[in-house]
């Protein structure tokens, strides 16, 4: 029996998708990004927006809807709508988003093909994470269609995509997996185990391609094995897999009426500064954004973009822009102690230097600030706005702070409703990694050790106890300290007891970034 139904298209549905969190959908840092562009995001008010301004945001191909159920918790004042043809994905999201009492969210189970039969209004957020390079031609010219009909003016539209060159001496990967993983038995996971091992065996022998290509075959074949199981056949095995020019999607979307205005990669913008004299040279004998976007991907060899796009955007004058700036407020989205000067952005490893990066982290662990208290620091004396606003974006980009929001009760509530909801779930599955963290409305990585801990904690029930009575439930043991599975329950209990232990040390701190005042 074939593992691809035709209502598919011939995308992978036998495996659920993975439930990932994507920060960069969150509709602050899409307005943000618009800004530190150069255009006027949408509403007025930005930052700080105001709390009253309503808005509609989509999210097409939205998986289980983590994403947008987060969102949707943050901003009780939009109306969010997550469209997906997988069942299993809609009745997940609907489910979360049920369990934690949301009333401005809609999932609908609907075909990019058909989208015009459900009822979704104008929208001033469209986002599209994951999905563009996997899915067929009809579909993402119906997903254009939808963006031209239904993105207001000043709208704006985010896309990410497998892209030029980076994906070039490694898109044979992807051919030989998916030939293999087609021609395997079994189901999608075993075709995954048969066509990672087939490729192995051909890729052993160094010859041709596998020679001339060794290192990025290497460096991609761990980057397969250090991802979920679940997500190789959603990236590998769909009959449709595109690579796009940074230029080629331009223009797709210009027939949408769409003009490109940034990356959702805010370090995107600082590129030419780590590449060096001769390539800027060369960068700034063009005028084009479109070119000159393209030709940065060929420097650093860009493998996924994340393009966000308006409709009619407005440029803003230099002035207003560092005014809106100055005022923006920001947070820390990690513990003090977590954050690390050796960030990954774009794939590429680098280390923040300490003079600018430590006095900001210290001065965000205090209290939240804005731009223009950072700016202010008596220890960044002489760094400059440039400089400070650069390291803000870069710990943006690599999750460890956020743009911070005033907090209003109806927001308080449901983004305290969804992280009771995640902790509920946390008791039966091992899916969620994260929770909200009120002050930035968006999420944060919380281990599901850390959320059976937090959940016990507020319920004062024994953590060690209603951890070792969950990882019963599913099947899991503790590792030894060679990795092997401690055995009995005692064992189990004293390996918990430790890990408690390490947690209680940061407890005050998770609790103050989860908004968790102890109280269930
Ligand atoms: C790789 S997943 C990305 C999910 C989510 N955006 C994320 O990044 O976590 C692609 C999603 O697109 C959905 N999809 C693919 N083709 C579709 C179609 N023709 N209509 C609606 N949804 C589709 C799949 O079911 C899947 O959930």
């Amino acid at each position: 029996m074939s593992n691809t139904p035709d209502w598919s298209g011939g995308y992978v549905t036998d495996i659920d998708y993975t439930y990932h969190f994507f920060r960069e959908l969150s509709p602050l840092h899409l307005r943000f990004s618009a800004l530190m562009a150069g255009y006027r995001p949408f509403l007025q008010s930005v930052p700080p927006p105001s709390q009253s301004e309503k808005f509609v945001y989509c999210e097409l191909g939205c998986g289980n809807g983590v994403s947008t159920n987060i969102f949707a918790a943050a901003h009780p004042e939009g109306q969010f709508f997550g469209i997906d043809y997988m069942p299993s994905h809609i009745n997940f999201a609907s489910g979360l988003a049920r369990q934690a009492g949301l009333d401005n969210i809609h999932f609908l189970e609907a075909d990019f093909r058909q989208l015009d039969k459900e009822d979704i209004p104008s929208c001033d957020f469209i986002v599209c994470h994951g999905v563009y390079s996997w899915i067929s031609q009809e579909n993402q010219a119906a997903i254009r269609k939808f963006v031209k009909e239904k993105l207001k003016p000043g709208g704006i539209f985010y896309v990410s995509y497998n892209c030029l060159p980076g994906w070039a001496a490694k898109a044979p990967i992807q051919h030989l997996y998916h030939m293999f993983g087609h021609s395997s038995q079994g189901d999608t996971l075993e075709q995954v185990d048969q066509a990672m091992a087939k490729f192995d065996q051909a890729f052993a022998t160094g010859k041709g391609y596998f020679e001339a290509q060794q290192q990025s075959i290497q460096k991609q074949l761990n980057a397969i094995k250090k991802q979920e199981k679940s997500y190789v056949p959603h990236e590998y095995f769909n009959q449709d897999w595109h690579l796009f020019y940074h230029t080629d999607i331009i223009s797709q979307f210009q027939e949408a009426k769409l003009s490109w205005v940034g990356s959702a990669v805010l370090f995107d913008l600082y590129i030419e500064s780590v590449l060096g004299e001769e390539a800027k040279q060369i960068l700034d004998q063009y005028k084009d954004p479109g070119i000159k976007e393209t030709l940065k991907d060929y420097f650093i060899n860009k493998q996924f973009r994340k393009d966000v796009f308006m409709r009619g955007p407005l440029k803003i004058s230099p002035r207003e822009q560092s005014r809106l700036l100055l005022e923006t407020k920001f947070c820390l989205t990690v513990l003090r102690e977590n954050l690390t000067l050796e960030m990954t952005i774009n794939g590429a490893n680098f280390n923040g230097k300490a003079d600018t990066y430590l006095p900001i982290a210290d001065a965000l662990a205090e209290s939240p600030k804005t731009l223009a208290e950072l700016v202010n620091l008596p220890a960044l004396e002489g760094k400059g706005l440039a400089n400070v606003l650069q390291t803000v974006c870069c710990l943006m980009d690599s999750g460890q702070a956020s743009i911070c929001e005033p907090l209003n009760k109806k927001a308080q509530k449901s983004m305290r409703q969804m992280n009771l909801a995640i902790l509920e779930q946390a008791q039966y599955a091992k899916k969620i990694d994260m929770m909200l963290c009120p002050s930035a409305r968006t999420g944060i990585g919380v281990s599901w050790l850390q959320q059976i801990f937090i959940k016990a904690l507020l319920e004062k029930q024994s953590p060690e106890q209603v951890a070792w009575q969950a990882m019963l439930a599913l099947g899991e043991r503790m590792p030894s300290k060679e990795g092997k599975p401690l055995t009995t329950e005692q064992e189990n209990l004293a390996a918990l007891h430790d890990k408690f232990l390490e947690f209680e040390k940061i407890r005050p701190q998770i609790f103050k970034l989860l908004g968790l005042d102890g109280k269930a």
